[in-house]
């Protein structure tokens, strides 16, 4: 069983994500979901989480908000790929749940601190503020972290710069203080999740479900294709957040190497690059590998494994 915070900046693919973590009782324990600004600012990310944890019937899961910003550079959003909301494509009700007391910082920090060590993964699928907070306000939680998984990064191009992912470039800051830990990483960035779109013959299986969660699904997943589909001629948008679930339930999906991955703070045309030593140029003993970078999936069989799991909700 994973026992998870998932840190998240919904976004209709972390909002998949939350729906992925919530669907499998069996392998996933969503302790906590903390929000995070990213995607869209933090009061409506806040918000989409509730919304989607309340689509799911799972008002028992604590919402948590987080960092209204980035560490040092001001908010990048990007209404343009999800909606002035950040869920555009459903129409869901205002959530009756408030948000849970606590910042989302604190409640990674006490989580860690309560729960036996090397027993809580951390899920980030949106800019790495929180997570690289609460290692600052708490440098003991760092060793008691099982694992972090998480969506970020590319070895390849970016999608917001030519060199940067959107999550890393929004705080590369934070990004290079999470990978710099020394808590064990699980990379799924742009490399893997390119390989996972949604097509229409994707989206018909999700749509033939016929269950509320299954349509709003449907129309979430519609509008996200919109933007990635003109700008990369694609048959449809990159799911990126929920491949950081389904590595939970499946790894066997999913393949890809061990790597040191260092984050670029300074570069003019590169900040918030993941500069990957994939062929492991680096030798040096103080540089260690500090992440697995997936870079391959099983993109039908992660369908068939969502499409069934969103059939349970
Ligand atoms: C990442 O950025 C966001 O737009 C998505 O939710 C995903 O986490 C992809 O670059
Ligand atoms: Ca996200």
């Amino acid at each position: 069983l994973h026992r998870i915070i998932l840190d998240c900046d919904p976004g209709q693919d972390d909002a998949l994500a939350i729906l992925l973590a919530l669907a499998s009782r069996e392998e996933i324990e969503v302790l906590a979901i903390t929000t995070v600004a990213g995607n869209v600012p933090l009061p409506l990310t806040s918000r989409n989480a509730r919304q989607i944890v309340e689509l799911a019937g799972r008002s028992d899961v604590p919402v948590h908000a987080g960092c209204v910003r980035p560490i040092l550079r001001p908010l990048e959003t990007a209404e343009y790929v999800h909606g002035k909301t950040g869920l555009d494509g459903a129409e869901l009700p205002e959530p009756r749940l408030p948000l849970t007391s606590g910042h989302a910082v604190d409640v990674i920090v006490e989580t860690l601190l309560r729960e036996p060590a090397g027993t809580v993964t951390l899920c980030p699928t949106g800019p790495l503020t929180n997570i690289a907070l609460a290692m600052i306000k708490e440098p003991a939680i760092v060793p008691r972290i099982r694992q972090i998984v998480l969506m970020g990064g590319a070895i390849e191009l970016g999608n917001t710069t030519p060199a940067a992912e959107f999550n890393i470039y929004v705080d590369p800051h934070a990004a290079a203080v999470v990978f710099e830990s020394g808590a064990p990483i699980v990379m799924h960035g742009l490399d893997v999740t390119h390989k996972a779109l949604v097509t229409d013959e994707r989206l018909a299986r999700i749509g033939a479900i016929g269950t509320p969660v299954a349509k709003a699904c449907v129309g979430l997943l519609g509008f996200f294709n919109r933007y990635d589909r003109d700008r990369y001629h694609i048959p449809g948008a990159p799911l990126h957040d929920p491949c950081v679930i389904a590595w939970l339930i499946r790894p066997e999906l999913f393949s890809g190497k061990r790597c040191r991955v260092e984050i670029e703070t300074e570069g003019r045309h590169t900040i918030g690059r993941t500069v990957v030593d994939w062929w492991h140029r680096i030798d040096q003993p103080e540089r260690p590998a500090n992440a697995l970078v997936v870079n391959d999936i099983d993109a039908d069989g992660f369908f068939d494994l969502l499409t069934e799991r969103l059939a349970r909700l």
